[in-house]
């Protein structure tokens, strides 16, 4: 099964892959997480860290690049979700021509809808397990003692905004796209992560 997880910052998306791709047995690919580890490595240009920084997007084919090399990896071959890429007309383009040139397609879009006003909460009290990277929330979905937490360096409220606003501008146009596709399942992300986590596995088993 070939996915792509579209949302808002802090909608979920990070949480519902890890438990999709826990339960399919399919790899979960962040351009996120990607790039957070490029940049750990000291590998991301100096311009790129700061477009991350101000909650702006990096150029389409920085991404692009990332996704066409590593869903090659042999990991891949029975399927991959897809956290947080496309996110921009050019980028699903991009990604259907490289599935058509594989003979392959997507199978489903889950886009994972929160109002605005919930989602700077849940980005601003996120924190994630260095070791793990399993993501938890300081309200929500509490870490237990003796994880190594780490703050997002873009988790400040001011550019938690900016990455709204980013994506409201650049990504919200993918919806339309993808409901013309026919593959666009909408997922109220809203209630327990239990309770999303169901609607997420209707949304993918339903027609
Ligand atoms: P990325 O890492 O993809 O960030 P994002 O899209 O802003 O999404 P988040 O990771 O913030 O949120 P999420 O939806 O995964 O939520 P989570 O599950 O963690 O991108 C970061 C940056 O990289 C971009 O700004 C851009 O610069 C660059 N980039 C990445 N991809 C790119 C691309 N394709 N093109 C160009 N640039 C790109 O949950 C959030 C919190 O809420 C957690 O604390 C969690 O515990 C909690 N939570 C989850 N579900 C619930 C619930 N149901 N109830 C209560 N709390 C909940």
């Amino acid at each position: 099964m070939r996915l792509v997880f579209v949302g808002p910052p802090g909608a979920g998306k990070g949480t519902q892959a890890k438990f999709v791709c826990e339960k399919r047995h399919i790899p979960q690919i962040s351009t996120g997480d990607m790039l957070r580890a490029a940049k750990a490595a000291g590998k991301l240009p100096a311009d790129l860290v700061a477009k991350m920084a101000a909650g702006a997007l990096v150029p389409d084919d920085t991404v692009i690049g990332l996704i066409a090399e590593r869903t090659t990896n042999a990991d891949c071959a029975g399927g991959f979700l897809l956290d947080g890429f496309p996110r921009t007309g050019p980028q699903a383009v991009a990604l259907d021509a490289m599935l058509r040139g594989r003979s392959q397609k997507l199978d489903r879009v889950i886009a994972i809808e929160v109002a605005r006003e919930l989602l700077v909460e849940r980005a601003v009290l996120r924190r994630t397990d260095k070791r793990t990277g399993q993501i938890y929330h300081l309200k929500y979905s509490p870490p237990p003692a003796g994880a190594e937490l780490e703050h997002r360096a873009d988790d400040r409220e001011d550019v938690v905004q900016k990455r709204l606003d980013t994506y409201e501008a650049m990504t919200a146009e993918l919806l339309p796209y993808y409901a013309e596709h026919g593959i666009l399942r909408r997922v109220e992300g809203v209630g327990t992560i239990d309770e999303v986590s169901a609607r997420v596995l209707r949304a993918l088993d339903g027609g």
